[in-house]
């Protein structure tokens, strides 16, 4: 028997470092004007040094559950959308679901790049409706400031740092209405991290990893462009076919924030106006999973996604992947974040940049 899902709360935390174009300007050769019409960016968030994605994805996690009015303990499960966990292994989930206090329940990771919230989402609706669980707590969290070259133009500028949460659990009325999800991995260094994985293990690298920035994103931008721009479309038409809509139902789009270019171009290809769209690539840059529950927390807060809505969130990523996932907006509140201490900031990372 399918059962009726909703999301109850949403929360986001953006670290309080800050990396503008300026700051990018005196580390590459680039410039404000160019990121800001190539990219639609001009700020990001980027976590001190001594925190990882597990420090950053807690307070998104308890501004949720806050705006639910659940304690962590009324959890039966907690997914991490990430594609840069703590560790390797264990999952970035058992130690944010350790930290929250609820080791034993349910925990995993969902490494699809930027495509993992609408896969955790997907994923998460399906288990609660099955009723193989009835609350799930989904967290999209990025720290890819560590893992990018701030030597490289080409990538440094689009990629910031952040997290953002939602609290799922089992409604009479059922919120999901569609989903549509894809992958093509026949390349996958279009966009990649090259070391560290078992075909380039840690241990075997002998120092290649500098001068070969194989620690870094390194990433194909163009044909990642073609193939955003012509996947999100699809796939948003595929999740509505599914839900047996059009967008003429669709009252918002909350895409990942990857580029403004791309996004604007998915809304031209959807002959949807600008104005239905939740962008705030500017502030934040593409934060990977993060950046559509981030948006969503954001225009939820502002007033603009209101109860009733048909919301669909929609992103690709690195797999090359992509997905789309149509949803009924019940009014759920976002949180307030409850922020970590000791914040170092943009500012050593910059140093950190400077010296590799
Ligand atoms: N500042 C100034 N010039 C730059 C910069 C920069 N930061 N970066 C590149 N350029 C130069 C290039 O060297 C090139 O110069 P040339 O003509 O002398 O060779 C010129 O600008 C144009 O370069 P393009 O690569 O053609 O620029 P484009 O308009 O394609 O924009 C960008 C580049 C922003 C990377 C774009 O291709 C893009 O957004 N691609 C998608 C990236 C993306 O979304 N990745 C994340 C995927 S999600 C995930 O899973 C992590």
């Amino acid at each position: 028997m399918n059962h009726g899902v909703t999301i109850s709360g949403v929360g986001a935390y953006a670290p309080s470092g800050i990396l503008t174009n300026e700051d990018l300007e005196k580390l590459v050769d680039t410039t404000d004007e160019w990121i800001v019409q190539r990219t639609g960016m001009k700020r990001r968030h980027i976590a001190a040094p001594n925190e990882a994605t597990s420090d950053i994805a807690i307070p998104a996690a308890l501004a949720a559950l806050d705006a639910a009015g659940k304690q962590p303990s009324d959890l039966d499960c907690v997914i991490v959308a990430t594609a840069t966990p703590d560790y390797l292994f264990p999952a970035t989930s058992c130690i944010v679901a350790a930290r929250l206090g609820i080791s034993g329940k349910a925990a995993f990771d969902l490494s699809i790049g930027c495509s993992g919230f609408v896969y955790s989402l997907t994923t998460a609706a399906a288990l609660i409706r099955s009723g193989v669980y009835t609350r799930i707590l989904v967290i999209g969290a990025e720290t890819l400031s560590k893992i990018v070259d701030y030597t490289d133009r080409a990538t440094c500028v689009l990629f910031g740092d952040g997290a953002g949460a939602v609290v799922m659990e089992r409604a009479e009325e059922d919120c999901f209405l569609g989903s549509d999800l894809g992958a093509e991995g026949s390349d996958p260094s279009v966009l990649y991290l090259p070391g560290g994985g078992s075909r380039r293990p840690l241990s075997t690298l002998n120092g290649q990893t500098a001068q070969q920035r194989l620690g870094y994103i390194q990433m194909q931008g163009q044909a990642v462009f073609k193939f955003a721009v012509q996947q999100m479309a699809g796939s948003v038409q595929a999740a509505l076919a599914k839900a047996g809509l059009t967008t003429a139902d669709v009252d918002f789009v909350v895409p990942h924030q990857a580029n403004k270019r791309i996004v604007d171009a998915t809304m031209k290809m959807l002959q949807l106006p600008l104005d239905k769209c939740i962008t705030n690539i500017d502030e934040y840059g593409n934060t990977s999973a993060a950046s559509i529950p981030l948006a969503l927390a954001e225009s939820v807060r502002a007033g603009q996604i209101k109860k009733g809505n048909v919301v669909v969130f929609v992103a690709f990523g690195a797999g090359l992947s992509w997905g789309a996932v149509v949803w009924r907006w019940l009014g759920a509140p976002v949180g307030e974040a409850r922020p970590l201490d000791s914040r170092i900031g943009a500012a050593a990372v910059i140093s950190v940049a400077a010296k590799t």
